[in-house]
């Protein structure tokens, strides 16, 4: 029972702003939509949709034509940070996630800024974002660090909001559920930000019919969540998985791998990663607009704990 559990419900306890972990999104994200039609030199080297997003208007041709990725870098020690009083005061963030406010006495962790190799990140700009993003959908689907991810975001755009009532779960959920999908809406900017618990990305099943005895359930490689019918036509996706495709979150929990009708009982689990990935990028060939939507992919990145190596 206390392993079903761990299964469906990460505990929380991390120690990193929701900054932070905002910029480790942009950061480790690594794959774009440009993976699928003939490749757009632009977005392939990772300014596509960033630079639409987030340079400002002003950004001469001389930075664009430098090709910045900025996921190449390094943090460095910034001691003008942070620019401006870091709060928890934001109502979509978890009580999980407030450091501060569970405790936390040192503060240094936000006097670290990313630097990318080759040129500078703008400053991120709530107001300006909302505005590009408007009647738009950006939906972050997977782990529970791309939930941190999420939060972090949607907390960030508060920032650009003057009247903050006007910013809701769409189903009026409590922002602690932990399964399912909340759709936090931005109504003044008609913008939905999503957030879809799938931590395989693909499906997870019962126990099939005549599965060997140690079989406790299965996650099916071939076939993406149904979850995924919901993604289609939004403007950003940012998938987020790594960190259960691990064999103690899989087979050593009696979860075997499953292709077609069988539970194949010697399947790695990185040939079941590597295989679900490709179902991936398959439902994104078949199911979204090149040029409307764009994708990004998040693998493995900082845990939420301390001292443990998952
Ligand atoms: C930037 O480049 C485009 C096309 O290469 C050109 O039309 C435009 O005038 C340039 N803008 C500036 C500010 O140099
Ligand atoms: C809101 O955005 C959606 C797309 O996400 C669009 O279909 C709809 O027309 C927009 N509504 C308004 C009032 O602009
Ligand atoms: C803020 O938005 C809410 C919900 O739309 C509205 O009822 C309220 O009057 C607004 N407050 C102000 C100060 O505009
Ligand atoms: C199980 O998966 C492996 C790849 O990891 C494959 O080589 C093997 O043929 C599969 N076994 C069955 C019974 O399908």
């Amino acid at each position: 029972m206390q392993q079903k559990l761990q299964l469906f419900c990460i505990p929380f306890k991390k120690e990193y702003s929701h900054l932070l972990l905002f910029l480790s999104l942009i950061l480790i994200t690594y794959v774009c939509y440009s993976i699928l039609s003939p490749l757009n030199q632009r977005s392939a080297i990772g300014i596509g949709f960033l630079s639409q997003l987030i340079l400002p208007k002003t950004t001469s041709n001389s930075t664009l034509k430098s090709y910045c990725d900025y996921s190449y870098g390094k943090w460095v020690w910034d001691e003008t940070r942070p620019i401006r009083k870091y709060t928890e005061n934001c109502p979509f963030l978890d009580p999980g996630f407030r450091c501060q406010q569970s405790g936390r006495q040192e503060l240094d962790y936000q006097k670290w800024r990313w630097q990318p190799q080759r040129c500078n990140l703008p400053r991120f700009d709530a107001a300006e974002f909302l505005r590009r993003i408007q009647n738009g959908r950006i939906v972050f689907a997977g782990d529970s660090i791309g939930r941190n991810q999420w939060e972090s975001l949607i907390c960030m755009l508060m920032q650009g909001v003057s009247n903050q009532s006007t910013v809701y779960e769409e189903h009026g959920n409590p922002i602690t559920k932990h399964n399912g999908y909340l759709s936090i809406r931005f109504h003044e900017y008609n913008l939905t930000v999503e957030y879809y618990r799938v931590p395989y990305l693909v499906m997870t099943d019962r126990l099939p019919p005549h599965a060997p005895p140690q079989v406790r359930g299965v996650v099916r490689v071939d076939t993406l969540h149904w979850y995924s019918e919901k993604w289609i036509g939004a403007d950003v996706l940012i998938f987020s998985a790594g960190h259960w495709w691990n064999k103690d979150k899989t087979t050593k929990m009696g979860y075997y791998f499953q292709e077609g009708g069988n539970v194949n009982m010697t399947m790695d689990v990185m040939e079941a990663f590597r295989r679900s990935l490709n179902t991936l990028k398959s439902w994104v060939m078949q199911n979204l607009e090149p040029g409307k939507s764009h994708v990004f992919f998040r693998s493995y990145s900082p845990a939420h704990y301390r001292q443990v190596n998952i």
